[in-house]
């Protein structure tokens, strides 16, 4: 057996006991059914979260195609009648309540929250469906999925360039990345701090009930990033296909047109030519700016295979230069030479603020395989393992020891599996 069989052997088998240790079943009577999802990380995250869950399902495709379906089924039992789907699932309130004192979190019922977060949804019944699910599964689930992103297009996208807004930091999903201190009011390094700027954005929602006209014309924290844009104008594309294949051409037709809107705005407004890397666009109509901090969502465009090679030459050249993200265990979520980067834990467990992380690693090996850069993406699933091997699977990891820390046994980081099951 060559060692890298023997690798994904150990994978599958640790991936597999994972997934059994962080598997949630049950019934929950508020929502009048039985519940089956596999959580972030049993000691600080038992809920489910929309993101994670994705990722989940795209792992629990290679395990077990039910299980698979049951996430996905699971995240959309939240999804309210406007087609909105909140970022976490509190299916097991009542039992940890205690762990819900300590979020600062905007609710939209007493078990689902009112935020977004990177809307990986229809990647997650792709996977799915590539493995088994059925057509006719995919024809249930559809009109769902369209539902929730229709409800991107006409919530967040009221400039209508394409690409969607977040109105608060953790509907990015990455809570405290550096990129958002100047917005938040330049918080200092504790959690507390953090949690003061948070509420001076998300507080004054509340007075309106986050109403989105209101929220977009305060305009104190409209975000166009260049991850969840990514991610959005990725799905919609896979959107597109699995229209197409449950026989829906004129929602094929629509998803195509809105992705190639979002790809556009991308290109044409997020690009900084000068420093070669995608920024975020800040502000809601008039006046827009960019971020300049230097994270890795700057490079994410790279998951697009028809970016032009000058520019994707350009986002690998910052991925092999030591003083932006070739570190030993790449890809760190902020630019090493950036002032804010910080290689390990930092103040009160803030996070997306140096570490390497699971889920960027994810896209940007897959970038660097669609621009012919295999070598490159195997080098991050190769220090991937390594870390997991040695640290087990940890939220994130010091991208120059490769020392795993946050949360223990967190499942997207199995996303690595993922990685190893589509290049053998
Ligand atoms: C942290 C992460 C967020 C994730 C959540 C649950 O808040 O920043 O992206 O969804 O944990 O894992």
């Amino acid at each position: 057996m060559s060692s890298e069989s023997s690798e994904l052997q150990w994978l599958r088998t640790e991936v597999a006991a994972l997934y059994r240790r962080n598997r949630q079943q049950g019934h929950a009577p508020w929502a009048g059914r039985d519940y089956d999802f596999v959580c972030p990380s049993m000691e600080t995250y038992p809920f489910q979260w929309l993101w994670d869950s994705c990722f989940h399902a795209v792992v629990l495709s290679w395990l077990d195609v039910e299980r698979a379906k049951s996430e996905v089924e699971c995240l959309l039992a939240n999804q309210q009648p406007d087609g909105f789907v909140g970022h976490v699932t509190f299916w097991q309130r009542e039992k940890f309540e205690s762990v819900i004192s300590g979020y600062d979190i905007a609710w939209r019922s007493k078990h689902v929250t009112d935020c977004i977060q990177p809307p990986l949804l229809a990647e997650a019944v792709e996977a799915a469906v590539k493995r088994g699910a059925g057509v006719d599964w995919l024809k249930k689930v559809l009109p769902k999925v369209r539902a929730f992103y229709d409800w991107l297009d006409r919530m967040r996208d009221p400039d209508r360039d394409g690409l969607i807004a977040v109105v608060q930091a953790d509907e990015t999903g990455l809570d405290h990345s550096p990129k958002f201190d100047a917005l938040i009011g330049s918080p200092g390094l504790t959690m507390a701090e953090f949690t003061e700027g948070w509420k001076r954005v998300a507080r004054p929602y509340d007075a309106f009930q986050r109403d989105h006209a209101q929220m977009f014309a305060l305009d104190h924290f409209i975000v166009e990033d260049v991850m969840v844009n990514t991610i959005y104008v990725w799905n919609e594309r896979v959107l597109a296909g699995l229209c197409a294949q449950a026989g829906d051409a004129e929602g094929a037709r629509v998803m195509r047109e809105r992705a190639e809107r979002g790809y556009r705005s991308l290109v044409e407004k997020c690009w900084d030519e000068e420093r070669g890397l995608f920024f975020d666009l800040v502000g809601h109509v008039a006046e827009k700016h960019l971020t300049h901090a230097v994270t890795f969502t700057c490079l994410m465009p790279l998951l697009f295979p028809e970016l032009p090679s000058s520019t994707a030459d350009r986002l690998i050249a910052h991925l092999e230069d030591e003083k932006m993200f070739a570190a030993p265990y790449p890809v760190p979520s902020v630019a090493v030479s950036d002032p804010k980067f910080a290689p390990g834990v930092v103040g009160t467990k803030l996070v997306w603020r140096g570490p390497t992380w699971m889920s960027s690693n994810w896209y940007l090996a897959r970038g660097l395989r669609a621009h012919g850069r295999a070598d490159l993406a195997r080098k991050i699933e190769q220090a991937s393992l390594a870390s997991i091997e040695k640290h087990g699977f940890r939220e994130y990891w010091n991208p120059f020891s490769g020392e795993g820390h946050g949360a223990p046994d967190f499942s997207w980081t199995a996303l690595v599996l993922d990685l190893y099951e589509t290049r053998a």
